[in-house]
């Protein structure tokens, strides 16, 4: 596939209005991507769990309009929202090539997510490819595609993503569960435009694999994603990561097929630090981990030194943790979160979510 096969070349202008919603969840990546080319072209493959309740719902209701110009209106939480609408502008721009459509109808979108506002949890994951994926089912009516069979769906899933990375990079894995894989490799099926779900053999230890989220800082991030990605340019470890992603990438499938906690809690846990790593050390440097996020780490591994749990953190690109741990042991981790980790969060507060199957449709009419 090239970006080329995405463009939509024909289709029926003669429908009036219609309505679609998705729900779409959030990801948290296992290897990180961190640095991009033009474009949202990754620096580094990437793999992520899917999750299952932290997600955006969107409905998009589209009505035939006279004129040249994108027509929206957003709506976040029932209440109408003009913060997130040049964020949808770019996006809309970005993706006007591949969807034809687009200035032909208004659009009136509502937004909601399942998890708290300001939270510190990025939302820019789920909510552009619940965006992307509404845009797709309407494209398909447009085309009255077939939606059954297997090349549909797959193509389908594969123009949702590509879309939603040119919304925001990591949405592109929000797409499907339950891991998913984006950026060219030689260890896995891969491309650099859209996500792929894994498919290689995964061992039941990472059955329901929980991860409860801490929330330890739920302010705006003082640096954002974009200028974080852009200080991998010149930075004086680039080349050493990106290497270190493929490698890490085709140690991780082999872990996950042979069910090893103790290489994945390796992995996990180095990538994140790494993550944050590059933010030290870039120019100019920057830190998002804050003093809880450091104190939450260290009582991780002192918990699993003394019960030989297999619990393990991984971080996004800000102050929150992600605990990840298998579902054999969420009543042992759990009451560990509730007792020693839960202190070190925002008014005690933590999310527990678990690795999800994917996006659904919830309307198309
Ligand atoms: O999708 P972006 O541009 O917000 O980048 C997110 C990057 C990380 O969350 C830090 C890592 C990842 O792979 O999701």
């Amino acid at each position: 596939m090239t970006a080329q096969d995405f463009i939509l070349k024909t289709y029926n202008a003669n429908v009036e209005n219609g309505s679609v919603k998705w729900s779409s969840p959030s990801n948290i990546a296992l290897v990180k991507y961190w640095g991009k080319k033009e474009h949202q072209i990754p620096e580094n493959p990437s793999i992520s769990f899917t999750l299952s309740d932290c997600k955006t719902i969107t409905e998009i209701t589209y009505s035939k309009k006279e004129g040249n110009d994108f027509s929206f209106d957003v709506y976040f939480e029932g209440e109408k929202n003009e913060a997130f609408k040049p964020k949808i502008q770019t996006f809309f721009e970005r993706i006007e090539a591949y969807m034809p459509f687009l200035k032909d109808y208004h659009f009136k979108i509502e937004t909601s997510n399942t998890f708290p506002h300001s939270s510190g949890i990025a939302s820019s994951a789920s909510g552009m490819s619940a965006i992307a994926l509404c845009l797709m089912s309407i494209e398909q009516e447009l085309t009255d595609a077939v939606t059954s069979s297997a090349v549909e769906k797959s193509f389908f899933n594969q123009k949702a993503s590509f879309l939603a990375r040119l919304g925001s990079g990591s949405a592109c894995r929000s797409i499907e569960g339950e891991l998913v894989v984006w950026g060219k490799n030689e260890s896995t099926e891969s491309s650099d435009l859209y996500g792929i779900k894994f498919e290689g053999d995964v061992h039941a230890n990472f059955n329901n694999y929980q991860d409860t989220i801490l929330l330890v800082d739920k302010g705006e991030k003082q640096v954002s994603s974009t200028v974080g990605h852009q200080l991998m340019y010149g930075h004086p470890f680039a080349k050493e990561r990106f290497a270190q992603a493929h490698d890490n990438l085709a140690k991780l499938k082999t872990i996950l097929a042979s069910g090893d906690l103790n290489a994945f809690i390796k992995i996990v846990e180095s990538e994140a630090l790494t993550l944050h790593a590059m933010m030290m050390t870039s120019m100019p440097y920057f830190i998002l981990m804050k003093p809880n996020t450091l104190e939450v780490i260290n009582k991780i591994w002192a918990f699993r030194m003394k019960t030989g749990s297999k619990v393990c953190f991984t971080l996004d690109a800000g102050a929150n943790v992600h605990v990840l741990y298998p579902e054999s042991e969420k009543e042992i981790v759990l009451e560990f979160i509730e007792k020693v980790l839960a202190k070190y969060c925002q008014n005690e507060h933590y999310i527990c979510d678990q690795i999800g199957k994917g996006a659904e449709l919830l309307i198309k009419s």
